[in-house]
């Protein structure tokens, strides 16, 4: 990949990005994506917020006193609301709108599996969602209208939080820069740089946000995977024991024994690439599968991608795959997919959202590779869009 200088990083070369802001300093870049203007509105936002399916939250408040309410909404709420000082916020809306898909495509340089979702936040006039902080990076982009935006203190499990059953503020904010951000501009906040945005005027923010999973989560995971495995008769055991003075503890040796049992277990790199490639590709909700598509027969679909119909992944579903020499294997959603053997389809089905027919149709050069991939197609992972557009 050619590293040149980049408007979306105000000029910073990719490598120059990650060495001098990623996970460490706060950036702001005035016309990083100008198309954000226009992307959504406020009626579409409410609109999503209405879903059964889709979360959605409304933060009303200021100061000390803040509320909140979970969607999904109806349109009477949104005449009960006063003129100022509340906050639509719209979770994963990449997922159902797929004009963020070019948009997303210009973080392709960060690896595919870290990145969660896009939020939408539209603000009425003084809305805000508080001071705080999240324990992952995030870009904000600003669609239409204006937001101030304030970075403070880097925070952790120790700082006071305001009492709230629901949220979690800061009780305190110390401001170390503060900026006013118009349709356009983005602003990368590295993990627990406490931020603080208020509407300026009725605004959109869309917040493009990482993951990163804790030791909690990887632990459960690992757990789950030795339970599947049934490890129990692999056992604790101490041919060496030596006559112990004091019987009544623990000892060195034999925690080091029980340490060593575990490690056994994670120094199995297939191992545990399979359960880290399994949590790594969950969907972001539980029990999510795409809807399928009507069923194409394999050279009705290999036609439509030689025409350059644009085949694009499904957005809420999660691809990734590991490599071990030779294997390579492929997830999706959670689960293990046999494939047909192409390192090269991999690559490309696993590193993009749309599947370029110029880098595609060269590689489904058997008909089993061209059945799979349609395969695919008809379970739902991917969809064609005619009106799909590269350019964010
Ligand atoms: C917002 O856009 O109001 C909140 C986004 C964030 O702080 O991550
Ligand atoms: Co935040």
């Amino acid at each position: 990949m050619t590293d040149k200088a980049l408007p979306l990083l105000g000029g910073l070369t990719r490598q120059q990005f990650l060495d001098e802001y990623w996970q460490k300093k706060p950036l702001l870049v005035r016309q990083a994506l100008p198309v954000a203007a226009t992307l959504s509105d406020p009626e579409e936002l409410a609109g999503l917020s209405l879903e059964d399916e889709i979360e959605s939250r409304i933060i009303i408040g200021a100061d000390k006193h803040w509320q909140v309410q979970h969607g999904p909404f109806d349109e009477d709420t949104y005449k009960t609301l006063a003129k100022n000082d509340w906050t639509l916020l719209v979770q994963a809306i990449n997922f159902y709108l797929p004009q963020f898909t070019p948009l997303i495509s210009q973080f392709d340089f960060l690896p595919k599996w870290r990145i969660d979702d896009v939020m939408a936040s539209y603000a009425a006039p003084g809305g805000s969602v508080g001071p705080h902080f999240d324990n992952y990076d995030v870009f904000l982009i600003q669609g239409f209208g204006k937001r101030h935006w304030k970075v403070g203190q880097l925070c952790d499990e120790n700082s006071v939080l305001q009492s709230h059953p629901d949220l979690r503020l800061l009780e305190e904010f110390n401001t170390e820069e503060e900026w006013i951000l118009e349709p356009g501009d983005m602003l990368y906040i590295p993990p627990r740089i406490a931020h603080f945005g208020v509407a300026v005027d009725a605004c959109i923010t869309y917040s493009l946000g990482f993951t990163s999973p804790s030791t909690s989560q990887v632990a459960e995971y690992f757990c789950d995977d030795v339970l599947e495995r049934d490890l129990s008769s692999k056992r604790y055991a101490d041919p060496m024991l030596s006559a112990l003075e004091n019987n009544g503890v623990l000892t060195k040796s034999a925690l080091q024994q029980f340490k060593s049992m575990l490690i056994e277990e994670l120094d199995k790199p297939e191992v545990l690439s399979h359960w880290l490639a399994r949590m790594i590709s969950e969907p972001k909700y539980n029990n999510y599968s795409p809807a399928e598509n009507d069923k194409l027969d394999d050279d009705a679909f290999f036609s439509l991608l030689k025409k350059g119909e644009p085949l694009l992944r499904d957005e809420a579903s999660r691809f990734i795959f590991t490599e071990h020499e030779e294997t390579k294997i492929l997830y999706i959603n959670g689960s293990e997919i046999p494939h047909p053997g192409c390192p090269a389809l991999l690559t490309v089905l696993c590193g993009h959202q749309a599947l370029e027919a110029e880098c595609l149709v060269p590689l489904l050069n058997t008909p089993k590779s061209i059945s799979w991939l349609n395969a695919l197609y008809c379970s739902g992972y991917l969809y064609f869009d005619g009106n799909y557009s590269a350019h964010a």
